[in-house]
């Protein structure tokens, strides 16, 4: 292997790379894998859309079929559906069988393997996930200019984010909250007893209406400082009947409860705080002696060089600073940002004066670790 003679490094200082170490070879792969990147960030964009417009939801019910007649079942415009199967055929989550003769349709079906990543309610479906990535893209130009002026964009930037973040963690709480994440937390026997609980930045309130039908002995209150995500919780409580949820507007920040709750949960919701610290602090005020708190937050290092290996790492930085980083700068906040790591996450948890502090994980949820501390 040769070295490469193009014009690497421009700087007068001897950088890395005046060792020697980089290859023709290598600086080949390099352009390979970012044309590599062009297309699956593309094709990133198509499944989100297929998500979106219950496409992958038909093709997992159909058998090969025509664009046409995959148009017609998903009731969509044809043209765009035959462009956006020629961006799944290549990206290869569609196979294509051409028409045997001239001018007969081919006919296109979805790969039987990618069907429990792309379709259906549950857990499984991945696709979901990837409505990020087109709301990381609506923002990208107005991000980029925080660069150069520091602040951030408000909550009411991202006016999907709500629905996106919902259907996400809904998923993992319809699968796995009452029959997994509650036990972890120890707290089953007391919640179907009966006792007060909290759930802070409850968003649109799936979790606390969960809760509060599962166990229609406690009650539950969840707070949130988006008037929508009340609203939105409070409408689900009236549609399932419940009358031990309610739903209440407030900054975290501000929550001034002295020994009121027994339970207060958190749910992806502290590292995206203006002021972390204080709303831990908070908690720690508003749990009885003998309360559980159960911080739900994203499992990752906080030391950078350990999140390499991090399969989905990459993603985590994205979200952050396209989103979870920049709507606490934009409160002239902490922005701890979505990777701020187990270790910060733990730390700060003692700081606010819990003396236990255990960190578990569930299988059902690879993306979170769940900490239960108690005074
Ligand atoms: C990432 S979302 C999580 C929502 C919900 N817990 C879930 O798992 O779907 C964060 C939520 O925290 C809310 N939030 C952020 N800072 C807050 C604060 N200081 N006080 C109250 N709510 C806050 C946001 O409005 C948003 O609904």
């Amino acid at each position: 292997m040769t070295t490469t003679d193009t014009n690497l490094h421009t700087g007068a200082g001897k950088t890395a790379w005046d060792d020697g170490l980089v290859t023709e070879d290598a600086v080949e792969a390099g352009a390979a894998r970012l044309l590599g990147i062009l297309n699956d960030s593309s094709a990133a964009l198509l499944a989100s859309v297929g998500h979106q417009t219950g496409l992958f939801d038909v093709m997992a019910g159909l058998p090969a079929a025509t664009s046409e007649q995959i148009a017609d079942a998903a009731g969509l415009n044809e043209r765009y559906v035959r462009e956006w199967l020629g961006g799944m055929v290549t990206a290869r989550f569609v196979e294509y069988r051409p028409a045997r003769y001239p001018h007969a349709a081919g006919t296109y079906r979805l790969d039987p393997a990618l069907v429990p990543s792309v379709s259906g309610p549950g857990v499984d479906n991945l696709a979901r996930m990837l409505q990020y990535v087109t709301l990381m893209g609506e923002v990208a130009g107005r991000i980029a200019q925080k660069f150069r002026t520091g602040g951030g964009l408000g909550y009411g930037d991202y006016p999907d984010f709500m629905h996106i973040q919902a259907s996400d963690s809904g998923s993992v709480h319809d699968a796995s909250l009452v029959s997994a994440i509650l036990p972890l937390a120890g707290c089953v026997d007391r919640l179907r007893a009966g006792i007060d609980v909290a759930d802070i930045g409850c968003g649109a309130g799936h979790a606390v209406n969960l809760m509060a039908g599962a166990f229609p002995a406690s009650r539950f209150t969840g707070y949130d400082f988006s008037e929508d995500a009340v609203l939105a919780g409070r409408a689900e409580a009236r549609r399932l009947g419940l009358g031990n949820a309610r739903f209440e507007i407030l900054d975290a920040a501000a929550l001034d409860v002295v020994e009121g709750f027994d339970l207060i949960t958190v749910f992806d919701a502290v590292h995206d705080q203006a002021r972390p610290a204080q709303v831990l602090h908070n908690i720690h005020q508003a749990l009885r002696p003998d309360g559980t708190f159960l911080m739900v937050d994203i499992k990752a290092s906080s030391n950078v060089a350990d999140n390499v290996g991090l399969p989905w790492g990459t993603f985590l930085y994205a979200i952050s600073t396209f989103h979870c980083m920049s709507v606490s700068l934009a409160q002239d906040g902490d922005g701890l940002g979505t990777v701020w790591g187990v270790q910060l996450a733990e730390s700060m948890v003692r700081a606010a004066g819990f003396g236990t502090v255990e960190v578990k994980e569930l299988d059902e949820d690879p993306f979170n670790a769940y900490f239960v501390a108690r005074k």
